[in-house]
């Protein structure tokens, strides 16, 4: 009884694989979105942004010249244009087909492959803030059956406080780098519903993960010593590049 008392009570971390599979496939791509449900990850997180003709596009920086072979922003870029462009060639040569992929793509894929976890959208407004970029994503995700669920996370409160107001029931989660500031208004804001720090930031304040009443997911983990440290704090949940190893050490651990 006491052993089911406790297993009970732990806290399980779940997985989320950073954009896709950051590690071993190109990022933000179907292909990583494919291996992430392929290895079992209990959730999929990806950035957001629009173009200029109002597209939510699935890519990391707010302009195209890292992660593809094109050069721009992607505000002043026409989906078609965007799409022009191998968003996997940089990566190796066996990923050149992949392309910038839309939001919708992505939904229609993660349906497909009947995941059932959980989708971890970051509305990408550190830098720039997309008029409608909220309001859009939201309508697309609210207007169909999907199999698994999904909350929001940013950086920028003011998407967070606009997604409130679009979806209150949804889960918010604020992202913190080091700011202590950012986790005192997380923490007393009460439509934020979570926190995801980086590991810096736990790792400075251990001390305070027990007080923090709100689901914790720490980003981004990749190697064994930070995610036993997740483990054993009892996160929700880990942000990392390595899904497959990190679902490996939660089995044994
Ligand atoms: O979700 C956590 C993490 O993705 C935030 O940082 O720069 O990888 O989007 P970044
Ligand atoms: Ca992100």
């Amino acid at each position: 009884a006491l052993k089911h008392l406790l297993h009970h009570d732990l806290v399980e971390t779940q997985i989320f694989a950073h954009r896709g599979s950051k590690s071993n496939r190109p990022e933000n791509t179907l292909a990583a979105f494919t291996e992430a449900v392929r290895v079992g990850a209990d959730g999929i997180e990806l950035d957001v942004h629009l173009t200029k003709d109002n597209q939510i596009v699935v890519i990391h920086d707010e302009s195209i010249d890292r992660t593809t072979n094109g050069i721009g922003f992607i505000r002043d870029m026409t989906f078609e244009e965007i799409r022009q462009y191998s968003a996997g060639s940089w990566f190796d040569t066996q990923y050149k087909f992949e392309k910038v992929p839309l939001l919708s793509e992505v939904l229609d894929l993660l349906k497909e492959m009947n995941f059932t976890g959980v989708l971890n959208i970051e509305i990408k407004t550190d830098n720039y803030q997309y008029i409608g970029l909220e309001q859009k994503t939201s309508d697309l995700l609210t207007s169909q059956d999907l199999p698994f669920s999904h909350i929001y996370c940013s950086f920028n409160l003011q998407s967070l406080t606009c997604l409130y107001e679009l979806e209150p029931e949804s889960e918010l989660c604020y992202l913190m780098s080091t700011s202590d500031k950012k986790i005192q208004k997380g923490l007393t804001l009460e439509y934020i519903t979570s926190l995801h720090p980086s590991i810096k930031w736990i790792k400075k304040n251990t001390n305070q993960i027990k007080k923090i009443k709100k689901p914790i997911r720490v980003w981004t983990v990749n190697n064994d010593l930070d995610m036993y440290l997740a483990f054993n704090h009892q996160l929700s949940g880990i942000i990392t590049d390595y899904p497959e190893l990190a679902l490996q050490l939660k089995e044994q651990y």
